[in-house]
């Protein structure tokens, strides 16, 4: 960490305290032009507003030329508050209410991916009422897989999408419904993929799969969405993907596919790579402590605020990069150039929760902390605070900030109690005494 990032990051820090989740508008940009040269420009980015919701990073990815994937109301309403217009907007997820429906349908987004048959007709229904065609695609669940994701979403039994043996019994009969624009379909088979070969032989079968339904069914899809999935390096040793290679071997397979089917939107959607290492989450140690020769580093920001540090969907629970920055000398020591320090010790980094698996790095190695100094997790701008428990023991969702050049401006402002116990409804004792007619209350 150089000397002004140190300067910058201790900046918001004492301005807006801990724990915090700083994000850097610089690494969201870098992040999302190597992505996007890494892809045919005929590729549309859609950014997955799941790995990070907060609106000035969906405006942040927009500006860079993302366009928006959602899979709830508010992602909905987040999505066209920070600008994108309907026709840069896909709707995925298994259980949309009505609701979420409706709005989608009075909006018009570009389409509204099906994850059932069900939900077609539910849709249909709504069409009628609104008397307006909608745009859907047809998410399938194909009989391949995606081979080295960590995370396998497709291939297999699953909640999402429909099941490929079923899907070609029963899409004739959806092709040409009145109220209903089929506009293509949509697979999604895995995520934390970091094997380029994967990610190309996953766009290959996807595509080839694209090609054998439009000839079978005599039909034209204006969309292909392959998914994607890409993965970010978290652990020492792992490798990122190989960018260049991903490029050179997806290239030929866009091309040929736009050979034959010239003009299709062709999506890839992406959240964790594009916000994964933009973000450095920031707790301060409050005290340390020895239990039975263990180290103990016990700050104010755990897994309420962190939970993706556990390494949720991993069997083998790695740490995240983790290092230190100091209150009195403004310097940051990670595990990396400990050598460095003389005093180095190994920390497991606690957190608030009376749970003993509160802890988001074990048997880390660092230079010997101070109280007060503060534990950096970095690589945390995906999947952060809101896959996370952020109301257990009522602590609130913690602070956000975003750095553009010099200066950190507060994205989120951390919970406070009036938030929390602001929705809690306390019964009066007096209406319950005449409601509890059988005095099990006094
Ligand atoms: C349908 C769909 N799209 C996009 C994503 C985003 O994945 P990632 O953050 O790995 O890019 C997911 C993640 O589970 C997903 O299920």
């Amino acid at each position: 960490m150089n000397v002004s990032r140190k300067r910058i990051f201790i900046n918001a820090i004492k301005k807006f305290g801990t724990p915090i989740y700083l994000y850097e508008a610089s690494q969201l940009r870098s992040s999302f032009f190597s992505l996007r040269e890494s892809f045919p420009k005929e590729v549309d980015i859609f950014y997955s507003l799941k790995a990070n919701p907060n609106i000035t990073i969906t405006d942040e990815l927009r500006r860079l030329g993302a366009a928006a994937e959602v899979c709830s109301l508010i992602e909905l309403k987040t999505a066209v508050q920070a600008g994108h217009s309907p026709e840069n907007i896909i709707f995925v997820g298994p259980a949309k209410s009505k609701e979420e429906l409706s709005l989608s349908i009075e909006l018009g987004i570009y389409a509204i991916v099906c994850e059932s048959f069900e939900e077609v007709e539910r849709i249909e229904a709504l069409a009628k009422i609104y008397n307006k065609p909608v745009s859907i695609a047809f998410r399938i669940n194909p009989e391949f897989e995606s081979k080295s994701a960590m995370l396998k979403m497709g291939g297999k039994p699953t909640q999402f999408g429909i099941d490929q043996a079923e899907f070609l019994s029963r899409f004739s009969s959806y092709v040409n419904r009145k109220n209903i624009i089929c506009k293509g379909i949509h697979i999604y088979n895995g995520t934390r993929i970091l094997d380029h070969g994967t990610v190309i032989e996953n766009t290959q079968n996807i595509l080839s799969f694209a090609e054998m339904l439009q000839q079978k069914f005599k039909i034209v899809f204006q969309m292909v969405d392959f998914g994607g999935g890409l993965g970010i390096a978290y652990h020492e040793g792992e490798p990122s993907l190989d960018l260049a290679a991903l490029r050179q071997g997806i290239s030929p397979i866009i091309s040929s596919y736009l050979d034959k089917f010239p003009g299709t939107r062709l999506i890839l959607e992406s959240g964790r790579f594009l916000v994964g290492m933009s973000g450095t989450f920031i707790s301060e140690i409050q005290f340390i402590k020895k239990s039975q020769g263990e180290n103990f580093l016990v700050t104010d920001g755990g897994t309420n605020c962190h939970m993706a540090a556990v390494g949720i969907g991993s069997f083998v629970k790695r740490n995240f990069p983790i290092s230190l920055l100091s209150q009195v000398s403004q310097e940051t020591r990670s595990s990396e150039d400990h050598e460095n320090y003389e005093n180095h010790q190994t920390y497991n980094i606690a957190g608030p929760l009376c749970t003993p698996g509160d802890l988001i790095a074990k048997k880390v190695n660092l230079p010997e902390a101070n109280v007060g100094d503060w534990v950096l997790v970095h690589h945390s701008g995906a999947y952060g605070p809101t896959a996370s428990p952020v109301l257990f023991l009522s602590h609130g969702y913690p602070a956000e900030a975003l750095i553009i050049s010099e200066e950190a401006y507060l994205i989120r402002r951390p919970d406070v109690a009036g938030d929390l116990l602001g929705k809690q409804i306390l019964i009066s004792r007096n209406l319950n005494k005449q409601i509890d007619k059988l005095g099990v209350l006094s």
